[in-house]
């Protein structure tokens, strides 16, 4: 196969790229299929992402898959969601480790099934020394939702309040084991945040491909590292 390959310069790559996967629906919709087709599709979509990601040597990978606003959608699309959650978590753990992929989970843990729960706590358990990329899942998960977390868990600490500093929070959120994303990606060009990783992307650069999430590919990855890595990220300094 004659495959365009990566060429920048090593430093450039992001170390971890966030990527809200949105667009299965209409993907699905342009094809005169139900949404529930462009789910599965999605989840196809993104064990082809995560073989790209162990290609190009990108350590930590953190997906958008379900909101806490999610749960306003139609009772057939959350079951057949759920559905495919429980497959996805339930048949690829042998890959997962034979890949040294680890798993983790982002989001609140009430409101999803037990059974669920169990198959989450089983891939993170069972990957958790695996460390040629980090795979992080954004389920049953909203920004303000982790926050509010976080907030109880500092407060139940007995915290002073002049001891709170930033990395206190950091440290308090579902992605404390994680680095910042360097790179967050929407597709299907909507553009907002929906609620996610709103304290973490502080300083991550965004694109906004039109691609759908089904078809966002290898070669739509690369252009977006590519894209990234032709920016000039700043901090609030001035240029070197
Ligand atoms: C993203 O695709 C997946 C989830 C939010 C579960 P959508 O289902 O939002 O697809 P569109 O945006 O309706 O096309
Ligand atoms: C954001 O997509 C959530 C996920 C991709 C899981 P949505 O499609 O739910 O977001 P809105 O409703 O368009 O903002
Ligand atoms: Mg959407």
């Amino acid at each position: 196969m004659n495959e365009r390959t990566l060429n920048v310069d090593p430093a450039k790559i992001p170390n971890h790229i966030a990527i809200i996967l949105d667009g299965n629906g209409r993907w699905a919709k342009k094809r005169g299929m139900p949404r529930l087709f462009g789910h599965r599709e999605g989840a196809e979509n993104l064990k082809r992402i995560v073989r790209a990601f162990l290609e190009f040597n990108i350590k930590y990978l953190t997906v958008y898959a379900f909101s806490t606003e999610n749960w306003n959608r139609p009772q057939d699309e959350i079951a057949g969601l759920k559905q495919i959650f429980n497959e996805a978590f339930g048949s690829n753990l042998k890959r997962l480790s034979e890949e040294q992929i680890r798993i983790i989970h982002l989001g609140q843990r009430e409101g999803l099934d037990a059974d669920l729960l169990t198959k989450i706590d089983r891939a993170v358990e069972e990957t958790k020394n695996n460390s040629r990329l980090t795979l992080s899942i954004g389920l049953n998960y909203g920004s303000r939702n982790e926050i509010m977390h976080a907030v109880r868990k500092i407060v139940s600490s007995g915290a002073k309040p002049e001891d709170i500093s930033e990395q206190t929070i950091t440290n308090a959120l579902f992605t404390h084991e994680l680095p910042d994303p360097d790179l967050v990606i929407r597709t299907s060009g909507e553009q907002r945040l929906s609620n996610f990783l709103l304290w973490q992307s502080a300083y991550a650069e965004w694109e906004f491909p039109k691609k759908l999430w089904p078809e966002f590919n290898r070669e739509d990855l690369i252009d977006a590292i590519e894209e990234y890595a032709s920016r000039d990220r700043r901090f609030g300094r001035i240029s070197s």
